[in-house]
């Protein structure tokens, strides 16, 4: 459960209390934890002794202006690897059933992406009602997960039967079951930041991400092994913290970050020719695994294989250093730059090598030798490494680094007390 984002949509019942235990067994486990309440939950317990245990706010409202412009019912329901309906009531089951979305908590299962897991809690009255049962067989029928209820005593006096939300022990197993949730599952969107620091107003910040493909011929081409995980979720937490963000991005298969301009990208030429395009920017951070070389001259048609002639040889010829580039500009450079430093030995003195040769602030470093997973996989260990220091972070996901790169920048730029480049672009806009 570490690192899991877990939403939980609380409906009305008595049985409401026993999420604040759930809560709280959920956070030992290391899952973060947000919670949509409806109007009726928020009679059983109150928001703010939630959001003491979930240590984030509690979504409440759908028309509350300002979540719908920083969060909303999209990014609520997208942000989560996996949903949990507890206590759920017969009239949000009912509602789920029919597609209805007229508070938040119906808004945000309507519009998520994954089933979510349900466990009732009601009269068993209401529970054994054939509307009831038809819409929980829909709602099965529609791939949703139900837990529960448990057949036991009701909090009303002289009732028994089957109602009661089961025990907060057997939630947390059928969570931990559930798709996103598992050991090995892929967490749903990572590219999202599950923090919001705030510091970057007004600020650009230019990032580049993903691999670079080489073409050899029409239908072939020289790649690494990166993601873009790393670059589109410091873009992302970038976005976050209230930037406009430009992410260059060379070929990946993650979703684009929310709220970010996206250009896409093949080669490291056109990477460095949008990054220049792009600026200027008051902080770059270069995260793409930009190839080294091209092939010097591209076959305009598919190489053949020749019967017995030697195999074709591929001459190379270097790539423009992007990083390096934008880092020793005389004019335009970006007031803080960052650089990365994928290594597979002798990580930080290879960094401290590279943060000289390349130009730039700092090198955020780590290994990708064999065996680390990293390259592709969704954690990393880094070394953030400037002049006069390094400091090394412990093994987080790749969505923490991007959120501690973040705050590391926002701190950093209230030291230097950093003008916006858009006076820059002011200046620029009046020719001079
Ligand atoms: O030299 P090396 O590839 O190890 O440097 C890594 C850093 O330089 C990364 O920040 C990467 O994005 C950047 N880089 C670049 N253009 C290149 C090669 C690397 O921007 N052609």
């Amino acid at each position: 459960m570490k690192n899991k984002r877990i939403l939980l949509i609380m409906s009305g019942g008595i049985a409401a209390y026993k999420c604040l235990e759930l809560i709280r067994r959920l956070r030992d486990k290391g899952a973060h934890v947000r919670v949509v309440m409806t109007r009726a939950a928020q009679q059983f317990v109150t928001p703010l002794s939630v959001s003491a245990l979930t240590n984030e706010k509690v979504f409440t409202d759908l028309f509350d202006l300002n979540d719908e412009r920083e969060i909303g019912h999209i990014r609520l329901s997208r942000e989560a690897d996996a949903i949990l309906v507890a206590p759920a009531t017969a009239d949000l089951i009912a509602k789920m059933a029919n597609g209805h979305a007229d508070d938040l908590a119906s808004s945000v299962l309507l519009a998520s992406d994954k089933p979510p897991l349900v466990a009732p809690a009601m009269n068993p009255r209401m529970w054994m009602n054939k509307a009831t049962q038809r819409n929980v067989s829909q709602l099965e029928a529609d791939g949703v997960r139900f837990i529960g209820p448990e057949v036991g005593e009701m909090a009303e006096a002289n009732e028994a039967g089957p109602g009661r939300l089961v025990e907060v022990p057997a939630l947390i197993e059928a969570l931990s079951k559930m798709p996103g949730i598992a050991a090995g599952s892929e967490p749903s969107d990572r590219s999202h930041s599950m923090l919001k620091h705030g510091g970057l107003e007004g600020l650009h910040v230019l990032v580049t991400s993903g691999p670079t493909h080489e073409p050899i011929d029409p239908v072939r081409y020289i790649a690494n092994r990166s993601s873009g995980k790393q670059g589109h979720a410091i873009a992302a937490a970038a976005q976050a913290a209230g930037a406009r963000v430009t992410l260059v991005s060379g070929p990946v298969n993650i979703p684009d970050p929310e709220g970010v301009e996206v250009v896409r990208v093949e080669t490291a030429e056109a990477m460095l020719a949008a990054v220049e395009k792009a600026l200027p920017a008051d902080v770059g951070i270069f995260c793409a695994a930009v190839a080294d070389w091209h092939v010097a001259s591209q076959g305009a048609q598919k190489i053949k294989k020749q019967k017995g002639a030697a195999p074709p040889k591929l001459e190379l010829v270097p790539n423009p250093d992007i990083l390096k580039t934008i880092a020793t500009r005389k004019k335009g450079r970006p007031d803080l730059v960052v650089g990365f430093a994928a290594e597979t030995e002798k990580v930080l003195e290879h960094a401290r090598a590279k943060l000289a040769s390349k130009g730039c602030d700092w090198i955020v470093a780590n290994d990708v030798s064999a065996g680390t997973g990293v390259m592709g996989g969704d954690r990393n260990k880094v070394h953030v490494v400037r002049d006069g220091g390094q400091v090394s972070w412990p093994d987080m996901s790749k969505v923490q680094v991007a959120d501690a790169l973040v705050g590391a920048i926002v701190a950093e730029l209230a030291k230097k007390k950093i003008a916006p480049a858009e006076k820059e672009r002011g200046k620029k806009a009046r020719g001079k």
